[in-house]
C-alpha cells in the first residue's frame, strides 16, 4: 500500500512539472510574438517619419524669414519721394509731368506741393503759346482753348443757332444748348428790367485772323495778346462764348452795370462762369475781362463759382485731360 502511495505522489509531482513547462512554453511564444510586432511597428514608424522628414525640412525652410535686404528704390520713387508723395493724397497727379513737377518745384521754392500740381497742369510751367496741345473734348462743354490749347483752323462747333434777337445783336450765334441757356438767362433778367444782349459769340478762325491783326496794328503784339486770343486760341471759336453789354454803354464798363451785378450772383445758375476774373490773369492768360462769360453747364459752373477757381483750374483738377 505504503508504495503505491509513493508512485502515485512521483505522478502527481511529474505532472506538475509538465503543466509548469507547457506555462512557460506558451508564455514564451506569447512574448516572442508580441516583442515582434512591436519591433515591426516601432520599423514603420521610423520609415514613416523618414518620409515625412523632406517635408518638414521644407516647411521649415520656408517659413525660415529672407533675409533682411535694404529695398532698392527705383527713380520713379525717389522723386515721388521729393514730391512729398503727394499723388497718394491727390486725383490730378498726371505721372508723365513727374520730371516737369520737380524742375517747377525747384524754381519755385515758395509754393506749396499742391499748387506745384496744379499750376504745372495748367502748364504755368510753360511759356504761353509754347508748345501748344490741340483742345481736346471738342464739341463739349469741357473743351478747353486757351494760349496752351488750340483748335484747327476749319473747327467749326456743331449744332451752331442764332441767338433770339430780342437778346442779341443780329447773326449772334451760338451751340444749341449753350443758345438756350443764354436764352433763359437773357429771359429772366429781362423780368427784372435788366437788359443781358449778346454782342459777339461765335467767331470762325479767319474772322479772328482779322480781328487780333486789327488788334495788334491799333495796340502792338504785346498789349493785343493780353486780351484778344491768336487765331486757334480764341475760345470765341468753340461757340460756348459770349461777350455782353446792357444795350447802352460801352462793354468795358459792363462792370458798373447792374447786369453785371445780376450776372455775378446768378450766371452760374444758367451754365456760364466769368471766363477771365479780375484775379486769375496767370492761370487764364488773359486781363480781367467782366464782359465775356463761357457756357459749361450748371454743374461745373456752381462749382467753379464756389470754389472761386479759374476754368483752367477746373480743368486741370476736375477735367484731366490725360485720362
Ligand atoms: N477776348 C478773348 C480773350 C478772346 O479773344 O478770346
Ligand atoms: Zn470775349
Amino acid at each position: 500500500m505504503a508504495t503505491r502511495r509513493k508512485i502515485k505522489k512521483v505522478k502527481l509531482k511529474i505532472k506538475v512539472k509538465w503543466k509548469n513547462v507547457i506555462i512557460l512554453l506558451v508564455g514564451t511564444i506569447l512574448i516572442i510574438f508580441l516583442s515582434v510586432k512591436w519591433i515591426g511597428w516601432i520599423a514603420n514608424s521610423l520609415k514613416e517619419d523618414n518620409k515625412k522628414t523632406p517635408e518638414v525640412k521644407e516647411t521649415k525652410k520656408k517659413s525660415t524669414k529672407p533675409k533682411e535686404k535694404t529695398p532698392v528704390k527705383t527713380e520713379e520713387e525717389k522723386k515721388l519721394e521729393k514730391l512729398d508723395n503727394v499723388n497718394k493724397r491727390i486725383d490730378f497727379f498726371n505721372m508723365n509731368y513727374l520730371d516737369r513737377y520737380l524742375d517747377y518745384k525747384e524754381k519755385n521754392t515758395e509754393l506749396d506741393i499742391i499748387q506745384i500740381i496744379k499750376n504745372v497742369n495748367m502748364h504755368l510751367d510753360k511759356e504761353v503759346y509754347e508748345d501748344t496741345e490741340p483742345a481736346k473734348y471738342l464739341n463739349t462743354t469741357n473743351i478747353l482753348v486757351n494760349k496752351h490749347y488750340y483748335l484747327e483752323e476749319n473747327y467749326e462747333p456743331e449744332n451752331l443757332e442764332a441767338i433770339d434777337k430780342k437778346y442779341a445783336l443780329s447773326g449772334m450765334k451760338m451751340v444749341k444748348e449753350a443758345k438756350e441757356a443764354f436764352e433763359n438767362m437773357a429771359s429772366d433778367a429781362k423780368k427784372e428790367k435788366l437788359n443781358i444782349v449778346a454782342m459777339s459769340t461765335y467767331r470762325s478762325y479767319d474772322y479772328q485772323v482779322d480781328l487780333y491783326n486789327r488788334y495788334v496794328r491799333q495796340d502792338g503784339k504785346e498789349a493785343a495778346d493780353t486780351y484778344s486770343g491768336r487765331p486757334g486760341h480764341s475760345e470765341h471759336q468753340t461757340g460756348l462764348a459770349v461777350d455782353v453789354y446792357d444795350n447802352e454803354i460801352d462793354y468795358t464798363k459792363f462792370e458798373k452795370t447792374n447786369e453785371f451785378k445780376w450776372m455775378n450772383e446768378h450766371a452760374q445758375e444758367y451754365g456760364f462762369i466769368l471766363r477771365f476774373p479780375k484775379d486769375k490773369e496767370n492761370e487764364t492768360g488773359y486781363m480781367y475781362e467782366s464782359w465775356h462769360y463761357r457756357y459749361v453747364g450748371i454743374e461745373a459752373a456752381t462749382y467753379i463759382k464756389e470754389n472761386n477757381i479759374s476754368f483752367e483750374e477746373y480743368y486741370a483738377t476736375k477735367i484731366k485731360d490725360w485720362n
